[in-house]
């Protein structure tokens, strides 16, 4: 969604019309998966907060990373939910975690729609490194665009992002990568018990995996 970031006081508007209203019941469904009150969570990439203000409205203390600084100000500007303990909103690198939070630091950690703006290189990289920050037995969430599986479907799906991705480029020069075997990426990051749902119509996945327990 580069080009909606290229406009941040857009971001929240945009987002809402491109996915038909459906965002924030999409950033709900991951909250669901991680948050309780108690937990620690990261949420990498949180542009204006949809995921991290839903997990602090489920009692979670949330921690809110992002390198965009105009984005995290929109983020800031939002009033916590009533009751909810304040998010710590950061601007950090999705690859400096490793030097910003020591191992274990965490019980979850989410990433919505920001793998597919890495490089592949830097998402293996992130990934593994959110391993090292999760506790034993913590919890992964990711969601994002992923390319359909089925053939009508990924062509459909093609000819309907290629206008998108068109001006994508041409605003931002930069575009971002569907995931193509998001399951497989964080399975190659080390995490277990990986399971794999579509939300929305499909266009965007949710997997959430475990770092595992120590073994004793
Ligand atoms: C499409 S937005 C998603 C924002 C939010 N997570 C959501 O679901 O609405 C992607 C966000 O990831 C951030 N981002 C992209 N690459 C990043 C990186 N390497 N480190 C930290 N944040 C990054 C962007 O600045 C942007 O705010």
């Amino acid at each position: 969604m580069k080009v909606l970031e290229s406009a941040p006081r857009r971001y929240d508007r945009g987002m809402g019309l491109l996915s038909l209203g459906r965002m924030e019941r999409i950033y709900h469904a991951i909250a669901d998966e991680v948050a309780a009150p108690g937990r620690r969570i990261l949420d990498l990439g949180c542009g204006t907060g949809g995921v991290a203000l839903a997990c602090a409205g489920r009692g979670a203390t949330v921690v809110g990373i992002d390198e965009n600084p105009e984005m995290l100000e929109i983020a800031r500007a939002k009033s916590s939910p009533a009751g909810a303990p304040p998010v710590e909103w950061r601007e950090l690198g999705a690859a400096e975690i490793e030097d910003a939070f020591a191992p274990s630091s965490f019980d979850a950690v989410t990433a919505s729609l920001v793998l597919s703006e890495l490089s592949p290189l830097e998402c293996g990289y992130v990934l593994r490194t959110v391993h090292s920050r999760l506790k034993p037995g913590g919890v992964l969430a990711v969601a994002d665009e992923a390319v359909p599986a089925g053939s009508l479907h990924r062509l459909l799906w093609r000819m309907g992002r290629f206008p998108l991705a068109c001006l994508t480029y041409l605003l931002t020069q930069t575009t971002t990568r569907a995931l193509a075997d998001p399951a497989g990426l964080v399975s190659a990051a080390g995490f277990a018990g990986i399971r794999e749902r579509r939300l929305g119509w499909g266009e965007v996945v949710l997997v959430t995996a475990r770092r595992e327990e120590a073994s004793r």
